[in-house]
């Protein structure tokens, strides 16, 4: 029985959020005592909350769900839409080492995570497409947005906010996510309790920001490779005022985007720019 079904079987039909939290941590098993677990019925932004008021620092991951966000965010200053039931919105501060640079890399690492502990669910047909959406046959899954917090006396910190589509309302249209999937349409009509699939990518980033706080990017490159929806496809990057096209080669060591252009290979840090296909 893997950590999902675990949670299916004992999650509760209430939405009560203290309800929630311990079949939560009945889900993730002794791996519990690696975080600490808040739900609340509703706030403006797990990522706003968490990086606006830090908690302090325990050696564990806070991790913050809301059943409802009333002011979503997702990359480039876009908000994320999601409705109550519909969607899992949790964002999980993590700290790195006091005095360490900031890590390379982390938000790929995130989608690696995600990427895992969807497809332990099974979900097939998992893409990521640079730097950090989770696909499922070319369409939008779920997203990821990393901000970090400053030290300012504490020890420095990432917050990974992730929203993953649960059952989206039927006919529902997102500006600027023209192709959105969700996990009832990924996994035929059968989605798991949402702490079962929040117990299984919080295993997955657990074990993934161990990997990379030892080894950094360059030990979980592969697993994002294996995954690049646009491996040596043809891509346009576009910034604020400025695009560039080229063959996508993946990421480097770095998860920068390795691009093949006219003017040789160009390397592309993650920034405010957006990525899209051209085939
Ligand atoms: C994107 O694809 O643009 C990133 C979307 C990230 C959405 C999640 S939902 C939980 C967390 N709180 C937020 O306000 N945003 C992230």
């Amino acid at each position: 029985m893997n950590q999902a079904d675990n949670a299916s079987a004992s999650a509760p039909a209430s939405l009560d959020p203290d309800a929630r939290v311990a079949a939560l941590s009945q889900a993730l098993g002794p791996r519990a005592e690696r975080f600490a677990l808040r739900w609340v019925e509703t706030c403006e932004s797990t990522n706003s909350e968490l990086t606006g008021n830090p908690p302090r620092d325990d050696d564990r991951i806070h991790v913050l769900v809301a059943e409802h966000q009333h002011g979503g965010r997702g990359r480039r200053g876009r908000s994320w839409q999601s409705w109550p039931g519909a969607s899992l919105t949790f964002s999980a501060l993590w700290r790195f080492p006091a005095g360490a640079p900031v890590p390379a890399g982390l938000s790929l690492v995130a989608g690696v995570a995600l990427a895992e502990a969807l497809e332990r669910l099974g979900v097939e047909g998992i893409q990521l497409k640079w730097p950090n959406d989770v696909l499922v046959h070319g369409r939008k899954l779920a997203g990821i947005l990393v901000e970090l917090v400053p030290g300012r006396g504490r020890t420095p910190a990432a917050v990974l906010g992730i929203g993953i589509n649960l059952r989206l309302p039927p006919g529902v249209a997102i500006p600027d996510q023209p192709a959105v999937t969700d996990l009832h349409e990924a996994l035929d009509g059968e989605v798991p309790a949402c702490e079962a699939v929040l117990a299984a990518v919080l295993e997955a980033l657990c074990r993934i920001l161990d990997t990379y706080a030892l080894a950094g990017f360059s030990a979980l490159r592969d697993a994002w490779q294996q995954r690049n929806a646009f491996a040596a496809l043809p891509v346009r990057i576009s910034g604020e005022d400025s695009a560039v096209t080229g063959t996508c080669l993946g990421v480097d060591e770095d998860g920068a985007l390795l691009l093949r252009t006219e003017a040789g290979v160009e390397r592309i840090l993650s920034g405010d720019v957006s990525l899209r296909g051209l085939s």
